[in-house]
This record gives C-alpha cells, structure tokens and sequence, in this order.
C-alpha cells in the first residue's frame, strides 16, 4: 500500500474479500455469507474495510452491546485484519482509529477485545501502541 489507506464501511460486495482475509486470521466459517448479510449496512456501521492502491486490503468488524454495570454501550473489536503484504504500514492503526472514532460518535462507554497471546500483533504490543491496557479478565466458552 503506497497511499494511505481509507477507512470505510463494507459493502455486500466486500464479502468475497472479507472472507478471504478471515481465512488469514485463521477463520473458515460455513455461515460467513449469512452472517456477513446480517450485519452489512446495519446502522452503527458493524464492518469497516481499508481500501489502499485501490484495493481491499484490511478488514475490522464491531459489535455494540448494552452494558448495565457501565451504564452504557461498550464496542468490541471482534476481528481485525491487514493482509500479510500491506502490514506495518498503519493500516491495522488506521482501522483502531476508527473503532475509537465510532465510540466518541455515539459516546460508548467502552472498546474492547479479545485477542491470542500466541499471535504475533500481541508480541508486537500492536494494541498497547494503539492506546490499550491489558485487563486482568478470565475468557470462558460453552459451544454447543
Ligand atoms: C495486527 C494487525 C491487524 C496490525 O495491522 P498493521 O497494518 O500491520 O498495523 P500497523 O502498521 O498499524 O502496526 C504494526 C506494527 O508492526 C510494525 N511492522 C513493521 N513491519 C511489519 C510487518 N511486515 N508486519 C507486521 N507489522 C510490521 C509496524 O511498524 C508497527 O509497529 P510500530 O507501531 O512499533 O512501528 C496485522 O498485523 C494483522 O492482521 N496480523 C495478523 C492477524 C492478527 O493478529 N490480528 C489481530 C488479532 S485478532
């Protein structure tokens, strides 16, 4: 990516190019389609893509949830992603900017997010650098 990178809400027609950088986190989802319908061109915007060089190169999806104990909403980053050939050069930072510009916009309480110590990004410190702090918190699943 040469020029800096756009930061705009996804598209029904990102989705090919959405799900391939999900196959890049690792993620290979049989309900992608369906569930990339559901939230593209929900209002507060859910998917947000950078376009560089004219072309898609970063993906970051936002849930918005409720949040009685804070007395608000509080905005997860539930995936993040800059495909291989585009990474350090702030596309990821640019896409954090956003998350954070959505949460000043609509005066949410909190952004957060779950991420795998093994991965690269945390060794790297990417989200302290973006301003993060590390929480003392216990992640706990049930699949059925
Ligand atoms: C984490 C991720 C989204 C960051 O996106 P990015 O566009 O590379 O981020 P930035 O360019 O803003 O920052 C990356 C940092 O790594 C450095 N860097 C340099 N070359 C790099 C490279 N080839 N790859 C990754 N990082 C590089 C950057 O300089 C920057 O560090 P700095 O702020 O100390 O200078 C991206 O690397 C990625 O998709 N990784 C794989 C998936 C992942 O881990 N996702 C997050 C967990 S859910």
């Amino acid at each position: 990516v040469t020029v800096p990178a756009v930061v705009r809400p996804a598209e029904a027609a990102d989705a090919p190019l959405v799900r391939g950088l999900l196959q890049e986190l690792g993620y290979e989802a049989r309900g992608f389609d369906a569930s990339f319908a559901r939230v593209v061109g929900a209002a507060p915007t859910r998917v947000w893509v950078a376009e560089g060089d004219g072309r898609v190169v970063g993906v970051m999806s936002l849930s918005f949830t409720e949040r009685l104990a804070l007395g608000g909403t509080m905005i997860s980053i539930d995936e993040l992603v800059v495909t291989a050939s585009a990474r350090g050069r702030r596309v990821g930072a640019e896409l954090v900017e956003k998350a954070k510009e959505v949460a000043r916009e609509l005066g949410a309480a909190r952004v957060e997010l779950h991420t795998r110590r093994s991965r690269e990004s945390y060794a790297r410190d990417f989200y302290v650098k973006n301003g993060f702090v590390e929480v003392d918190s216990a992640l706990l699943r049930w699949e059925p």
